[in-house]
């Protein structure tokens, strides 16, 4: 029965990378109905994947999420070892939420990695006319340098009308985003179902034409309601692998 289902996970994680023309997908296995347990369980397995992804001396870029809390949350200290990392916060964004935030986020995992981390403190939102002030800060100016050298991103997914409300945008902005096509956000860009953007949060950090360059990039969501979130990131870059659970899996293929 184990080897039958094994084999029926790696087909469904073959079927889902080959419709999201994307480099890999794993799935969490087990129908999980309870939220908090699917994201602890896909957290553990996407942790696990990004330390054996990790080589030599790497720039890791991050970002917030409930989903990248729980990551964060599950990775494990390994005792005696340490990984020659900075994990920096891969754009600006500070919700209400402490435990959600990028920050928190990239000091807990570069602790559970023994590396080091950079702090980023951005709102979004900025007013245009301060983001050029704002880049000069000497503070602000080193962090972005290793933003842009970012070799390794891992990143949450999230729907886009319930990113808009969560960052606060007045019911006519959500409509509007809704009625020009957004179905996905991720690191401060609103994007339609074919991977165009749509808007982009007024910040500072990762630009959407460097994560289209990167070659190693982890993606993790969790719940079926994210489907179509999953379809339109995943034309962003085919290099892309995937973190997901068996639901959401299910649902893509559906
Ligand atoms: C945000 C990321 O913090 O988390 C977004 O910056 C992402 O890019 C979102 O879309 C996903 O949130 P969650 O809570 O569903 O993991």
């Amino acid at each position: 029965f184990f080897i039958h289902r094994f084999k029926g996970l790696r087909d469904v994680e073959e079927e889902v990378a080959k419709k999201l023309k994307i480099k890999k997908v794993i799935v969490v296995p087990g129908m999980i109905q309870d939220e908090e347990i699917a994201l602890k369980e896909v957290g553990k397995t996407a942790a696990n994947y990004l330390k054996n992804m990790i080589q030599g001396k790497m720039i890791i870029g991050i970002t917030g999420g409930g989903t990248m809390a729980a990551l964060a949350e599950e990775m494990t200290k390994e005792q005696g070892k340490s990984y020659d990392v900075v994990v920096v916060p891969a754009r600006g964004g500070l919700g209400k939420d402490v435990d959600k935030q990028s920050n928190t986020i990239a000091a807990k995992i570069a602790n559970k990695l023994g590396g080091t981390y950079k702090l980023f403190y951005m709102p979004d939102n900025i007013d245009k006319n301060l983001l050029p002030t704002l880049s000069g800060d000497p503070m602000i100016k080193e962090v972005v340098e290793y933003i842009e050298k970012i070799q390794m991103l891992i990143f949450g997914i999230g729907r886009a009308d319930k990113m808009a409300m969560r960052r606060g945008l007045n019911p006519m902005e959500v409509q509007g985003l809704i009625e020009n096509g957004a179905v996905s956000e991720a690191f401060g860009y609103y994007f339609n179902k074919n991977g165009e953007t749509v808007r982009e949060v007024s910040t500072i950090g990762m630009s959407l034409d460097k994560f289209k360059k990167l070659e190693h990039i982890i993606g993790v969501a969790v719940g079926a309601d994210k489907a179509e979130a999953l379809v339109s990131i995943s034309n962003l870059n085919p290099s892309l692998v995937m973190v997901v659970d068996e639901n959401l899996a299910n649902q893509i293929l559906k």
